[in-house]
């Protein structure tokens, strides 16, 4: 906008200074400023296109990101392997993860980044994996010991994930993990970019 003004006054100046002056040298300086004016001006047009083109591809690119924590003390141990259920919703853009079922399902193909978060008290061994689908990704392991109070293990992956796509972790059987209203214990998410 301050670039159209400084426009408008370039060419304003121009025609006073013609109007006031019969010298022709003076004249073709004028057309001339007047065909640079008008190519700006083109210029000016199309770079406002450009930005307009960039704001409605940034606002049609998918939203995806949650963060949520475990909640309710000690979970587990389960007799069978478990999904664990993330209850407290910190983050939910876009509402690709469940919070009564704990999966994450993906909106879109693209990459998406994932991190999980676990305290476990000492006395207890832990095992926790990510899965895709059906499929172990990656791992955090815990074993019991008498020496400390408590333990923590996080592990995080960038997936490749087709649309549908389900994403969520489990607790080994007989393993234990521990949250409460201080957030220790998260699974977080996000999309990097749609493919
Ligand atoms: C746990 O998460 C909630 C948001 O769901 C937040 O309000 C609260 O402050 C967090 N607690 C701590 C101790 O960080």
């Amino acid at each position: 906008k301050t670039m159209r003004t400084l426009l408008l006054l370039v060419l304003f100046c121009c025609h006073t200074r013609v109007g006031t002056s019969s010298d022709s040298t003076s004249q073709k300086n004028c057309e001339n400023e007047q065909s640079l004016g008008a190519l700006l001006t083109k210029l000016l047009t199309l770079a406002e296109k450009q930005t307009a083109l960039e704001i409605k591809v940034s606002a049609n690119r998918p939203k995806v990101a949650f963060s949520a924590s475990l909640e309710g003390g000690q979970n587990g141990p389960f007799n069978t392997a478990t999904t664990l259920v993330y209850k407290n919703v910190i983050t939910n853009v876009g509402n690709a993860y469940n919070s009564a079922t704990g999966i994450f399902t993906a909106p879109q193909k693209g990459v998406y980044m994932f991190i999980y978060h676990n305290v476990v008290f000492a006395a207890h061994s832990s095992t926790m994996s990510l899965f895709k689908n059906a499929l172990k990704i990656v791992s955090t392991v815990e074993w019991k010991s008498e020496h400390d109070g408590i333990d923590s293990g996080s592990n995080g992956v960038m997936l490749l994930l087709e649309q549908g796509d389900q994403v969520y972790i489990q607790l080994w059987k007989d393993s234990w993990v521990y949250d409460d209203a201080n957030n220790f214990t998260t699974f977080s998410g996000t999309l990097l970019f749609p493919l």
